[in-house]
């Protein structure tokens, strides 16, 4: 197949085109923003790839998805293009409106003038939180944060583009993602990297909220899946396979990098903080996807590639990320 990957320079869009190319052989065509969750270096696999090519643009942007789209002479839109961090959205909620609601439309029109395939890449957060039980596709949207919203805005718009004009669309739901190359905002690699550099370890509130942990490559996966066996309409959630509380995850994270149960500090829980997501996986399964990382593994694998790939977050953890950590934790990271 003949991609335009939107967002391919983040953590689950990086890891799509790294499959795509090097497992599958289809032709890629990166477009991204390069916001500070974007970069170049999560694509230095693929420099040189026959068919790969990287293009700094944003989706809401209609010129730069038409000369990305012509570039590679796309058959198929996959969007991963998003603003994806709940306490920035708290913060700072702008971004996630242009991002996903203008630029959903953007590519939305594209495809609808060139008849392309489409596939919304979404997330469980869009069915807001849920205290027992798990959710399914059918299960009522509610969302819960500006950037679970705004997600679920996007969602709803491709929902009607699809009623209305047959777009070729599909769109697929993941559960709480974590692995390589993964932004140190979010709670793992934060975890991890304050672990190894004796900072504290910020736990929300009790701790006892739970996630459906998925490797990123098992999402990665799902989506190539449901791109290429998926029916055109329909909605799969993938969702992995284990759950934990995230006291429970920075325990865990503790004993793998040796540091002190004593680092660990509760503060101040996020605002109208979702207490559980649970994510059921049949439909795609029954596409014949299923995932392969259990969490305990893939943790220790993902602790040891942050251990081993320094020249990867360095330059992250001493640059803006400091000012962000000092913003939403009210404290310096250390040295
Ligand atoms: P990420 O923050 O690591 O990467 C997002 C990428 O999108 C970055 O490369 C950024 O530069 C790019 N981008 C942002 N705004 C853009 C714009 N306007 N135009 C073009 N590019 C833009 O995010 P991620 O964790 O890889 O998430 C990718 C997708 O998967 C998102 O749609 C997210 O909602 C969804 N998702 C994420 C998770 C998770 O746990 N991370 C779970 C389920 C679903
Ligand atoms: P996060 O990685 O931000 O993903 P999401 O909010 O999309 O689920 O957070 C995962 C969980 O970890 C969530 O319940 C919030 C919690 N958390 C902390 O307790 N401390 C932190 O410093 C962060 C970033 C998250």
């Amino acid at each position: 197949m003949r991609l335009l990957v939107c967002g391919g320079a983040g953590f689950i869009g990086s890891m799509f085109a790294r499959q795509r190319v090097l497992e599958h052989g289809d032709e890629v065509t990166v477009l991204d923003k390069l916001t500070y969750a974007g970069r170049e270096e999560n694509l230095r696999e693929l420099e040189g790839q026959p068919g790969f090519r990287f293009r700094r643009g944003a989706i809401e942007d209609p010129e730069a998805v038409a000369a990305a789209l012509e570039a590679g002479a796309a058959e198929a839109i996959v969007n991963f293009a998003a603003e994806t961090h709940v306490d920035r959205s708290i913060a700072e909620p702008d971004a996630f409106v242009m991002t996903h609601a203008i630029g959903t439309y953007v590519l939305l029109e594209a495809s609808r003038e060139r008849d392309l395939r489409y596939l919304q890449v979404s997330t469980d957060e869009v069915y807001g939180s849920i205290e027992e039980g798990t959710f399914t596709e059918h299960s009522p949207l509610a969302p819960s944060s500006p950037y679970s919203a705004t997600k679920a805005g996007a969602d709803l718009l491709v929902q009607g583009y699809l009623h209305t004009y047959g777009l070729q669309a599909l769109i697929c739901r993941g559960s709480n993602n974590y692995g390589p190359y993964q932004y140190p905002e979010k709670l793992i690699p934060l975890m991890i990297l304050n672990a190894l550099h004796g900072d504290a370890l910020p736990v929300y509130g009790d701790g006892m909220q739970v996630r459906n942990w998925i490797h990123a490559s098992d999402f990665a996966a799902a989506i190539g899946h449901v791109l290429e066996h998926g029916s055109a309409g329909e909605v799969y959630n993938a969702g992995g396979p284990d759950e934990e509380a995230n006291i429970d995850v920075v325990r865990r994270i503790v004993a793998l990098t040796g540091a002190q149960a004593s680092q660990i500090e509760h503060v101040a829980d996020r605002p109208g903080h979702d207490r559980r997501y649970s994510l059921s996986s049949e439909k795609v399964r029954a596409l014949g996807w299923s995932p392969r990382v259990r969490f305990a593994e893939g943790l220790e694998e993902t602790v040891s590639w942050y251990r081993q790939n320094r020249w990867w977050w360095e330059p992250i953890r001493s640059g803006s990320y400091r000012a962000y950590y000092e913003r939403q934790y009210g404290r310096p990271l250390g040295p």
